[in-house]
């Protein structure tokens, strides 16, 4: 039988970065997002950055074998199309091949875009064209995407473990501080709460054949509490809670958003997250636990957009928080010290 042994190990985020390393790609990565979000101030855009899908913890050095989080990646890729269209570059972070914005359309498995082609055989030179059904919405998402493409709205970035998600958090969330309020975290990825440092990490594969395997875990660092408090103070920061106990949900997110005091925990149930989220923040009277509000977003299984097209809880979501985010962005900004 195979046990894992999760026992409360405590790195700040201090010590984390001071004893795991960097992915080798960290330095072009940031040199990427800093251009872009330089392009965006001077155009004088709001950027967000969204993150998306689930992080992995190897086991290994040499990784043969690792745990995953949960997360398809569907709520960022749908998040970002719609912050797209609300007017906001994007920084999209998110987990190598989990879903992205526009290519979510035609996910292999649900939706292969091979089903979405057709070989015209009148011409005398075989010709692709799209299969009719399926050709207006092609052609939207397409436009969409070419658009988003020519105006340099959209800057992708990609991780796979726990290690690589927390050093890009903390460069890219450093480079975001220079546009102030006029930047939105939406942290919608699954983040791993327990990793193996590599000063623990056995080289090679994991040997089978002496019975039971016992791993002890480090805890992760909470990284939102220096994100909020350090790295990226002025911007306007909101963070998911997801359980599967319905029970749970407004109490863990009321506690994450006292804890870290931030601006928003957005809550989903793991099974109603497409059709309910409840947005828990606080009130207009203060930080007083009292004043913390939850409001409730919910859509029917069967509605349908202006276009026509199934609804998605993402257009609502994006909708509310553009509004709370630009309310952020014109409100009263704290005095200068002195
Ligand atoms: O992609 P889908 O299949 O559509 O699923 C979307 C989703 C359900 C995964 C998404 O909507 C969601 O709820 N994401 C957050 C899930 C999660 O990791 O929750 P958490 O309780 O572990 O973390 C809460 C928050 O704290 C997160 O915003 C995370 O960014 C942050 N965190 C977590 C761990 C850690 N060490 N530091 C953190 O700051």
């Amino acid at each position: 039988m195979t046990t894992i042994d999760s026992q409360q190990s405590l790195f700040s985020a201090e010590s984390y970065f001071g004893t795991q390393t960097p992915p080798p790609t960290l330095d072009q990565d940031i040199a990427g997002v800093r251009s872009f979000v330089h392009r965006q101030r001077d155009l004088g855009r709001k950027v967000v950055l969204v993150t998306s899908g689930g992080t992995t913890v190897p086991l290994e050095l040499n990784v043969v074998r690792f745990l995953d989080n949960f997360s398809a990646g569907t709520r960022g890729a749908t998040s970002a199309e719609y912050f797209l269209k609300a007017g906001y570059a994007v920084i999209f972070m998110h987990r190598q091949f989990s879903l992205q914005p526009f290519s979510r359309h035609y996910s292999h498995s649900t939706n292969p875009f091979l089903d979405f082609l057709e070989i015209e055989t009148t011409a005398d030179t075989p010709r692709i064209t799209a299969t009719p059904s399926k050709y207006d919405h092609l052609l939207e998402v397409l436009t969409a995407y070419k658009s988003v493409q020519q105006a340099g709205l959209l800057h992708t970035l990609t991780f796979v473990t726990i290690n690589d998600y927390l050093w890009l958090l903390r460069a890219v969330s450093q480079e975001l501080s220079v546009l102030g309020r006029n930047a939105l975290y939406y942290l919608a990825a699954a983040v791993s709460d327990f990793f193996l440092p590599r000063q623990k990490m056995s080289e090679h594969k994991i040997q089978s054949g002496k019975g039971s395997l016992l791993i002890e875990m480090d805890q992760v660092p909470k990284i939102l509490q220096p994100l909020i408090d350090e790295w990226t103070p002025d911007g306007f920061i909101v963070s998911f809670k997801l359980e599967t106990d319905p029970a749970l949900l407004v109490p863990k997110a009321r506690g994450a958003l006292e804890r870290y005091g931030h601006h928003l925990v957005i809550g989903n149930d793991l099974h109603r997250r497409k059709y309910e989220v409840v947005f828990v923040s606080r009130g207009h009277h203060g930080s007083a636990a009292s004043d913390v509000t939850a409001h409730w977003l919910r859509i029917s299984a069967d509605a349908v957009d202006a276009r026509g097209h199934a609804k998605e809880i993402e257009e609502d979501i994006v909708a509310e928080l553009s509004k709370r985010h630009q309310a952020w962005v014109d409100g009263p900004q704290p005095r200068p010290p002195g």
